[in-house]
């Protein structure tokens, strides 16, 4: 069995104070192993960008805790955290936050920037990245020059590169086809398999749901259930 990279313990997230304020998280229990690919799924607003942004790091959780590859992130200075996250994280979120004035290829190179990769080893990496995605001719443009399924697999190629422990991805692929959605899922797989990279994916994909290995089913700051594919046969997961 392999080790958790984690373990959420009674993690609740309040957004604001008073009348105006909003449950995200009601005590989230869960484990994520190495290696494997976990899927996060339920209705909108039920908290699941909130759940992928406290495993990250990106956001503080109210109470309960969260240990990630052994460490309590919340509990880091926001310098410790923005390195633990740079050296162990990938990122693809919802909006694919690509940088409007660097290339596709700069954009997809950034994580190894900011690692201390020389400027030309890092470019010719991403060149390597993107073609993986598709995007082998598309590395001097300009992000508002893509399309946003274009934009998203320079995103993807960007959560890559710098092979993380951990990717956690919002809504993957949802603006590409599907047989390019079927294309980074395999990739992302291969990798997952090869390196032992923990995979979280949030999506309303059901194309994509048969790669994982895991489903967590959210409703309301809850998840209600976990199923694995022996638990689905013959259903669709959510
Ligand atoms: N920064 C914020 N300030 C206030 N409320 C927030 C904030 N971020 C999220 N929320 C609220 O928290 C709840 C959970 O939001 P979250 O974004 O996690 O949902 P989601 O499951 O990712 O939905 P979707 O599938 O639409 O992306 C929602 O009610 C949302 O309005
Ligand atoms: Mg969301």
């Amino acid at each position: 069995m392999s080790q958790p990279v984690v373990i959420c313990r009674g993690v609740k997230k309040q957004f604001g104070n008073g009348g105006g304020a909003v449950q995200a998280l009601r005590g989230i229990d869960v484990e994520i192993n190495q290696g494997e690919l976990f899927m996060l799924v339920g209705p909108s607003g039920c908290g699941k960008t909130t759940l992928i942004s406290v495993i990250a790091g990106i956001i503080n959780q109210t109470e309960g805790e969260c240990r990630v590859l052994g460490e309590s992130v919340s509990g880091m200075s926001s310098g410790d955290k923005a390195k633990f996250r740079a050296r162990n994280l990938g990122f693809v979120f919802q909006a694919f936050n690509l940088l409007p004035a660097l290339t596709a290829a700069e954009n997809v190179a950034l994580p190894l920037f900011i690692l201390g990769e020389s400027k030309k080893a890092a470019v010719t990496k991403a060149y390597d990245l993107l073609a993986q995605v598709g995007l082998k001719d598309r590395g001097k443009s300009l992000p508002a020059e893509l399309s946003g399924g274009q934009q998203q697999r320079v995103a993807i190629a960007r959560a890559l590169i710098h092979e993380p422990k951990i990717i956690v991805c919002d809504e993957p692929t949802s603006a590409i086809d599907h047989v390019t959605g079927a294309n980074v899922l395999e990739m992302m797989r291969t990798l997952s398999k090869d390196h032992g990279t923990t995979l979280i994916i949030v999506t309303h994909d059901n194309r994509i749901f048969p790669y994982a290995d895991r489903m967590g089913e959210m409703d309301d700051g809850h998840i209600m259930a976990i199923h694995t594919p022996e638990t689905t046969q013959g259903r669709h997961y959510a």
